[in-house]
């Protein structure tokens, strides 16, 4: 969602603001705006509707050289996408950008009658009351912001300057995330670490409910009740290449193809082959804890939601007397659900700051359950409040579309059901052929995305004029199916749904007819037969199938086919959701639109 960044020190402040909300573009914006401070308190303030390539047309006219600004990414919230509604927004000698919602933002903007608004944002509310603790020397900024908070209810993460104190930056989080990189005579602001890599590789992390009084030269760290906090500075991962294109035309590309890699991550120095075991440190969990789990409760939203119901159809299969819901964080965080005392709840994110899945996470711990994290971003507000965790290490993913975090998260999560199996005294046999097919994966991923890559490319080039799509599985191919539904409708913005084939006679069948096209996922297995008498109730009724398969001998009369050659039998979903990645990411080239920001989305969703 929206991206904050900001820079005091003695370089070109505009520069890094423009640099740095490049690489925050990812995350899903619609406007963009910069203020900058001379020596003496002159401001230059530059917003622009759309991209921000609209804002580099107007620092072109208005190159300044300060040292000092503050600059964002806006994603709409309240008010539509325009360069009044952009961030920074200015009350007096205020200037403030923001994220997160202020939802008291009406009672507030009541009583604010000396200022006179120009927006219809919260911001520019939470701006005018920053402003007016702070004229007239009443506070001095620091204060002024902190008198301000206290008063709001919501979540944000704000950067604060004043055109008075042109060499200092307030800083505040609550629900919404804030790094400050440390330099050298400089300090930045950002509210995703990506935008330091290159300038710095310190970082402090703040907290919620933390302000931070930012110099060139000093980073002071207190609570809105003023307690002093000792600043943990803290050394960012990731590096230039993990966050450029490296030589492909998307990053959504970029990030399917590099599967092998990422997932060898995920499992680097977590499965014993000779042994047969995985072992996860982070759960934190003791074999007595581990064997008395009943219950997993697993949360999160879109993607990681089906990651989530794909690991719970494995850990079902190999753990006993376990049951596993998985659950959408949006609805779970508002439903009066009883958690049994021997669960154990899985809190899965790529972010890491996803608003549902930390609300869930919130709630859960509130009721005595153990959280454990499978998360992606480092240091991310998911990651350091759940209990327990296993970092799923895939490196940034900068497409909004999730591709390579779900593979990981799939795999994390059942490496944790192997974890509670073999406590649990779950006869070495069983695990063992899923410990070996997790051990293959990179290399079968790899071999898969090498040899369908072009018919799949010439699949979805046939089909682009399609704009409904159906998406069938059975047992472990129909989350699979739903998540290759997600990643078609996001990006290409075609109607594709997922059902589990059992369910077509109840409903979906109705459906078929020339406006969609239907993409079957038939992996070799006990419910391959069933499957496919489900197909030929397609095809009876005109379907336009394409079959996804690694059935050798696959003789179906469907109009195209995907056959997968691999040993695996228990991952082979995994491997058809390779497929359906490259099937999206071609048929929305072949549409014409924007693959790696697709209209409406963000890739970080910190709002309800
Ligand atoms: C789909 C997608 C989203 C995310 C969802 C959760 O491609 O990216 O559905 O999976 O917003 O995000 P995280 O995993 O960051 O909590």
């Amino acid at each position: 969602m929206c991206g904050i960044v900001g820079y005091v020190g003695n370089k070109n402040a505009q520069n890094f603001l423009i640099s740095g909300l490049k690489r925050l573009e990812y995350r899903g914006y619609d406007s963009a705006g910069i203020v900058t401070l001379s020596a003496d308190g002159e401001p230059t303030l530059l917003r622009a509707k759309g991209k921000i390539a609209n804002l580099e047309e107007k620092l072109a006219k208005n190159k300044r050289d300060d040292k000092i600004g503050i600059g964002h990414t806006r994603w709409a919230t309240h008010g539509e996408p325009s360069e009044t509604n952009a961030h920074p927004h200015q009350a007096g000698n205020i200037y403030v950008v923001h994220n997160g919602i202020i939802e008291n933002y009406k009672e507030l903007k009541a009583a604010l009658k000396e200022h006179e608004f120009k927006s219809e944002t919260d911001t520019e509310v939470l701006a005018a009351l920053i402003e007016s603790f702070y004229k007239d020397g009443k506070y001095p900024l620091s204060n002024a912001v902190v008198q301000a908070l206290k008063l709001v209810k919501g979540t944000f993460g704000i950067a604060v300057v004043s055109t008075k104190t042109p060499d200092e930056i307030v800083v505040a989080r609550s629900g919404s995330p804030l790094v400050i990189g440390v330099g050298h005579d400089e300090t930045l602001i950002a509210s995703d670490a990506s935008a330091l890599v290159g300038h710095t590789k310190q970082a402090i992390y703040l907290n919620d409910g933390e302000v931070a009084h930012v110099t060139k030269n000093s980073v002071e760290i207190k609570t809105l009740n003023a307690e002093p906090v000792s600043a943990k500075v803290e050394e960012i991962e990731t590096n230039l290449a993990a966050i450029q294109k490296g030589g492909y035309d998307h990053f959504l590309l970029k990030e399917i193809m590099e599967q092998p890699e990422s997932l060898k991550e995920t499992l680097r120095g977590r499965v014993n082959l000779a042994a047969g075991t995985v072992h996860l440190g982070g759960p934190g969990l003791s074999v007595a804890e581990l064997r008395q789990i009943k219950h997993l409760v697993i949360v999160g939203c879109g993607t990681a939601y089906h990651a989530g119901l794909l690991a719970g159809y494995y850990i079902e299969q190999f753990t006993p007397e376990i049951t596993v819901e998985t659950v959408i964080a949006s609805e779970y965080r508002y439903r009066n659900a009883y958690i049994p005392k021997d669960s154990v709840a899985l809190i899965v994110s790529q972010s890491g700051e996803t608003a549902d899945t930390l609300a869930c996470l919130r709630e859960i711990k509130k009721q005595g359950i153990k959280t454990i994290g499978i998360v992606n971003a480092i240091g991310s507000t998911i990651a350091r409040e759940v209990d327990g965790g296993t970092y799923v290490h895939v490196g940034p993913e900068i497409s909004v579309a999730s591709t390579k975090a779900f593979t990981s998260q799939v795999v994390a999560m059942v490496m944790f059901g192997l974890t509670i199996a073999q406590a649990k005294g779950v006869k070495p046999g069983t695990l063992r052929p899923y410990v070996e097919e997790i051990a293959k994966l990179p290399e079968e991923i790899h071999s898969v995305l090498d040899t369908v890559v072009e018919d799949v490319k010439k699949i979805a080039e046939a089909h682009k004029d399609y704009d409904h799509a159906i998406y069938l599985g059975r047992d472990t191919a129909y989350p699979t199916a739903m998540e290759g539904a997600l990643k078609l409708k996001e990006i290409s913005y075609v109607d594709a749904n997922a059902y589990a084939f059992g369910e077509l006679k109840h409903g979906p069948l109705a459906l078929i007819d020339d406006r969609f096209f239907e993409m079957a996922l038939l992996p070799e297995g006990d419910l391959y037969d069933k499957a496919v008498s489900n197909v030929q109730e397609v095809l009876a009724r005109g379907g336009h199938i394409i079959a996804v398969t690694n059935v050798e001998n696959f003789d179906l009369p469907v109009e195209s086919v995907v056959k997968i050659t691999t040993s695996l039998e228990i991952f082979t979903p995994i491997l058809m959701n390779l497929v359906s990645q490259l099937f999206a990411y071609y048929m929305t080239i072949a549409k014409g639109y924007n693959v790696d920001q697709p209209r409406n989305l963000a890739k970080s969703v910190t709002v309800e």
